[in-house]
């Protein structure tokens, strides 16, 4: 092992975000010494196999971040309240999953690919939710380059947005139901197999959904813009894996379908996908278990003026979740 590897702890290390990180870490060679996985009492004691080696899961507890360079926390909002202080107190460099300091302004939301430079002596990044973080894949680079007044976005989102649980109840849902059998959710809130719904996160008084609000205040916080306007509608489709979203972006200044083509061939973990003759754009099929998201569809709204449709999927577990939080964590490792 380098001597600059780093002592590691991860924080829902037994989750459906959790387990993509210990894979991205061994995917990236991450430089760690000592990998500390931690979940709750349910999976203490637990083992994971990480390059190789098996390690136990433990609870957190007072001693949990003694010595530790870096942290992934990915166990809900809750315990970043409780644990991620506590954490920063013992000089330990932290990238949060959760929406748990998001809205804070002196913690910056990242995507490495985007807004990198707003890291820059912080001890604690937050990742975007992954709705926000695959939307501006695209959306980054073209605000960048023309500026973009107003985004309508549709998102179709996977199961495994609400965690392993939720995965685990679509299947066992569709199963049923092909079966004729009853079934009782205990996860999420409506019939989900061969169905879809409002996503699931708390309805506000506007008629919004908490996740639709996201979309519009991370990504002014992310591309540090307060006049950018995200209208959106967020919806659970019946796909274990990788969020769909149809965007329509429109420019404050007139800009061509090859002149966005241009610039999203050159945007960074982004790939154009299409087919026209055979009609096949990206699909969650497609996105998942990539680390790359995909756009397609690449067209102009023909029924309002600078404005451009496209549609793009990405695995959210991955650069939604996972692999953002392992770019960060690369990110501190260079300043540490
Ligand atoms: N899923 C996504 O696509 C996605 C995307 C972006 C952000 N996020 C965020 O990432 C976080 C994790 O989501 P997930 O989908 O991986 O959820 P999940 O599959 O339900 O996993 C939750 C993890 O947190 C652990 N945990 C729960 N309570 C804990 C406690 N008191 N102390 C320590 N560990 C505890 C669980 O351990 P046990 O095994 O013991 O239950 C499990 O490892 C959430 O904040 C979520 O909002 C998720």
């Amino acid at each position: 092992m380098e001597n600059s590897a780093v002592n590691f702890a991860l924080v829902g290390a037994t989750g459906a975000v959790g387990s993509e990180v210990i894979k991205t870490l061994e995917k990236r060679n991450f430089p760690i010494r000592q990998l500390h996985c931690f979940s709750s009492s349910r999976s203490s004691g637990k083992e994971i196999l990480f390059r190789g080696e098996s390690l136990r899961v433990q609870p957190l507890s007072e001693t949990a971040f003694k010595e530790i360079d870096i942290a992934i926390f990915s166990a809900g909002s809750q315990v970043s309240k409780e644990w991620i202080p506590k954490a920063l107190k013992e000089g330990t460099k932290v990238v949060d999953n959760s929406s748990a300091f998001r809205r804070q302004a002196n913690v910056p939301l990242i995507i490495p690919e985007i807004n990198s430079h707003a890291l820059q002596n912080h001890a604690l990044a937050a990742c975007p939710n992954c709705s926000t973080t695959i939307m501006l894949m695209a959306v980054g680079p073209l605000h960048k380059r023309f500026k973009i007044d107003r985004i309508v976005a549709a998102t179709y989102q996977a199961a495994s947005g609400a965690g392993l649980q939720a995965m685990k109840e679509l299947e066992e849902e569709t199963l049923a139901c092909l079966e004729n059998r009853p079934y009782t959710r205990t996860v999420l809130p409506n019939p989900y197999a061969f169905n879809l719904f409002t996503h699931n996160s708390p309805l506000h008084e506007t008629g919004y959904v908490d996740e639709e609000i996201k979309m519009l205040e991370e990504t002014r916080k992310i591309l540090e813009d307060e006049a950018i306007w995200v209208n959106a509608t967020c919806v659970r489709v019946p796909v274990l894996r990788a969020h769909s979203e149809a965007l329509n972006i429109t420019f404050s200044q007139p800009v061509s379908v090859e002149e966005v083509y241009q610039v999203l061939h050159q945007a960074p973990g982004l790939k154009i996908l299409e087919d026209r003759s055979q009609n096949r754009f990206p699909m969650p099929v497609d996105a998942s278990f990539q680390d790359a998201v995909f756009c397609g569809r690449i067209r102009k709204d023909l029924s309002f003026p600078n404005t451009i449709d496209l549609w793009i999927v990405g695995d959210q577990l991955l650069k939604g979740a996972a692999l953002n939080a392992v770019q960060i964590a690369e990110l501190f490792l260079e300043s540490l």
